[in-house]
C-alpha cells in the first residue's frame, strides 16, 4: 500500500478503538472524513490501524472496499491521537465506542462535554443505554444521541439514531445526513424505548424459538434453517409489513384475511422464557454440534465473507434498478 495524503470532508473523532471502534473509522474514511483515534489503552490504538490497513487492503483485493477512494487514500485519513481532547477538539462528530457500561458512558461524555464545541455532535454506538441515561447533566446535551450500529457495521449498513428527549431536532437531521453520507442506513426512533426498535424486533423473534425448542416443537437446527432458508430470504430485500402488503392484495386486505389468525396464535404464545440453566444448557449443546465452540472465528469469517457477499449482490440489483 503505497502512502497518499488525502485531503479531507472533516474530522471524525473516535473513542474506542475496538472491534466497533475500527468499522466506523472505515466507514468515515471511505467517503473521505479525517478519522482520529482515541483509546485509553493505546497500544489497542496501533492494533486498531495494524489491523485496519490489513482489512482495507484486502477489501480492495476482492474488490470489496466501499466507497470511491483507494484503500492507502483511505488508510492516510485515520490516525491515532494521545488524548481525548485531542479527538474531540474541531471534530464535526464524536462517535463513542466505549465498553457497555453506562457509568463509563456518562464519564467518557461528560470528559468530552469539556473539550466540545457548540457544533459538533456526541455521538454513542451504545447497543441499549439511551441518552437521557448518560447526557442529562451535560453542557451540550441537546448535541447528544445515540447511533446504534448493527455488528458488523461495514457489511450491516443499518444504524438506529435515537435522540435524547433534550436533542436538537437539528442534530437528529446532521446524524441521518451524515450515516447516509458515509453509505449506511440511518432508521429514526420518535422517542428512547428500551432495547431500542432492531433489538425489541430480535427479542421478539428469539423468544418464540427458545419456546418453539422448550416445548419440544422443533430442533434448533430447523429453527435457525426456517429463518435462513425461509423467512430470511425475503427479509433480505423486504421487511415484515411489506412482506404482508405484498402476501396480500394490500396491507388492508392482509389484515382482513388473516389479523384474526395472527392474533389468535400469538395468544397462545405464553409468557416470555428465560434463557437460563438446562434450557439454555440444551440450546448450547445442540447449537455446538451444528457449530463447534472451537471453531467460532472461523465461522465469523465465514459470516463476513457472506454478508460481503450479499452486500454486494444488493449493490449490484439496487443500481440495476435504478437504471431501469
Ligand atoms: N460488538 C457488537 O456487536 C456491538 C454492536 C453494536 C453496538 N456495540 C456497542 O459499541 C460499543 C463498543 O463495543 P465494542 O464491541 O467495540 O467493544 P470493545 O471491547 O471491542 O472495545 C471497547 C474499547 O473501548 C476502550 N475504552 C474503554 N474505556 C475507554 C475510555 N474511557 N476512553 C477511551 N476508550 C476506552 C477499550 O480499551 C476498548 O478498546 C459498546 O457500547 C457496544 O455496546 C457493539
Amino acid at each position: 500500500m503505497t502512502f497518499v495524503k488525502m485531503a479531507s470532508k472533516g474530522k471524525v473523532g473516535i473513542v474506542g478503538s475496538g472491534f466497533i471502534g475500527r468499522g466506523w473509522a472505515m466507514l468515515f474514511a471511505s467517503v473521505g472524513y479525517e478519522v482520529k483515534l482515541f483509546d485509553v489503552e493505546p497500544s489497542k490504538i496501533d492494533d486498531a490501524l495494524a489491523d485496519i490497513k490489513v482489512q482495507l487492503n484486502i477489501l480492495e483485493e476482492k474488490g470489496d472496499l466501499r466507497g470511491h477512494l483507494l484503500a492507502s487514500e483511505q488508510f492516510s485519513l485515520v490516525s491515532k491521537c494521545d488524548s481525548l481532547k485531542q479527538c474531540v477538539e474541531d471534530s464535526i462528530h464524536v462517535q463513542e465506542c466505549v465498553f457497555e457500561n453506562v457509568d463509563l458512558k456518562r464519564k467518557v461524555f461528560k470528559e468530552m462535554d469539556a473539550f466540545a464545541s457548540n457544533n459538533v455532535v456526541l455521538c454513542s454506538s451504545t447497543s441499549c443505554f439511551p441518552a437521557s441515561s448518560f447526557s442529562e447533566d451535560l453542557v451540550h446535551k441537546a448535541q447528544v444521541i445515540v447511533g446504534h450500529p448493527v455488528n458488523p457495521p461495514y457489511y450491516v449498513p443499518l444504524v438506529e439514531v435515537i435522540p435524547a428527549p433534550w436533542t436538537d431536532p437539528d442534530v437528529v437531521t446532521r446524524t441521518k445526513s451524515l450515516m447516509t453520507d458515509i453509505g449506511q442506513r440511518p432508521v429514526i426512533l420518535k422517542k428512547e424505548v428500551p432495547g431500542f426498535a432492531v433489538n425489541r424486533i430480535q427479542y421478539a423473534l428469539l423468544n418464540e424459538c427458545w419456546r418453539i425448542f422448550r416445548d419440544g416443537i422443533m430442533s434448533v437446527e430447523d429453527i435457525d434453517t426456517s429463518m435462513h432458508e425461509g423467512l430470511g430470504l425475503r427479509y433480505a430485500f423486504i421487511g415484515p409489513l411489506e412482506t404482508c402488503h405484498l402476501n396480500a392484495d394490500g396491507m388492508l386486505d392482509y389484515c382482513n384475511r388473516y389479523g384474526q389468525g395472527i392474533y389468535k396464535v400469538s395468544e397462545t404464545f405464553g409468557p416470555n422464557p428465560k434463557m437460563e440453566g438446562e434450557l439454555a444448557e440444551k440450546v448450547h449443546e445442540e447449537m455446538s454440534k451444528i457449530s463447534p465452540v472451537e471453531n467460532l472465528v472461523e465461522r465469523r469469517r465465514w459470516r463476513d465473507a457472506r454478508l460481503t457477499a450479499l452486500a454486494r449482490m444488493k449493490r449490484i440489483l439496487n443500481e440495476r434498478d435504478k437504471l431501469q
